[in-house]
């Protein structure tokens, strides 16, 4: 299987008065194409941490990113965004959508930041991955006109725009019923069939009996547990 992430000898640590915390030390793992990798572990373990470093969004004091071979972490500030935003899709706890924007507004958003394609191309991929979405008829509401599952579900939307290798998520289903729930471990399980790594945080067993792995950040590393509950 393709191998389109891999994590080499990372450590992070954090320094608060004068006392370092290490979270992630010497952690070595390889993310293939076409898997659904759900991480878990105790609360403060990493895992947040773990996936925004992931997503080149936070620094790291030692180690090595690759994201489809390309070691991110000789790259600069701007070529490490424009690797991002071509290869990574995010969907954060708090979707992060921008308010002042509609539905489909947010979800063309990073595609518009890349400027290589026609507002037309972009609105009509938008409005093609918000039918996928479900939210086809909610494309002009703002997102406080939009309830928590559906502005989840523009996250999720607006994650995939650019077509990404990758999609991260830190708890995409925290605040969804088990309707909607079951809907995006759907979607994300059928990106997985489709050739995307997707890698999720989540505690949820719900979760874990979608992945095709469960690993769990603990004391710094990982484990890898057979997934028992699939
Ligand atoms: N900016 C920071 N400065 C100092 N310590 C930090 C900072 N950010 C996180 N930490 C500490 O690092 C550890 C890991 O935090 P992280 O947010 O990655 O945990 P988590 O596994 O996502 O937890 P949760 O399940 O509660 O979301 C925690 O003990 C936290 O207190
Ligand atoms: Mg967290």
């Amino acid at each position: 299987m393709k191998e389109v992430l891999k994590v080499k000898n990372l450590t992070k640590t954090y320094l608060k008065k004068k006392k370092k915390i290490i979270v992630l030390d010497h952690l070595n793992y390889q993310f293939n194409a076409g898997k659904f990798y759900c991480v878990n572990g105790k609360s403060g373990a990493g895992k947040t941490t773990f996936v925004e470093i992931l997503g080149l969004l936070k620094e790291y004091d030692e180690g090595q990113i690759l994201v489809d071979n390309q070691d991110a972490s000789k790259l600069n500030s701007k070529q490490k965004s424009s690797l991002r935003n071509q290869k990574i899709g995010f969907v954060f706890q708090s979707f992060y959508l921008i308010p002042t924007m509609t539905a489909i507004e947010n979800v063309m958003l990073p595609m518009y930041l890349d400027r290589t394609k026609s507002k037309k191309e972009i609105r009509k991929r938008a409005l093609n991955l918000l039918d996928i979405m479900g939210l086809k008829d909610r494309k002009a509401h703002y997102p406080k006109e939009l309830s928590g599952g559906e502005q989840q579900r523009v996250a999720i939307a607006r994650a995939l725009i650019n077509n990404p290798t990758i999609i991260l998520a830190d708890e995409p289903t925290g605040s969804l019923d088990s309707e909607n729930e079951d809907n995006i471990l759907n979607i994300l399980k059928g990106l997985a069939k489709d050739g995307k790594c997707i890698i999720v945080v989540s505690h949820n067993e719900k979760t874990m009996k979608y992945a095709d792995e469960v690993i769990e950040i603990k004391g710094g590393g990982l484990i890898c547990k057979t997934n028992s509950l699939s």
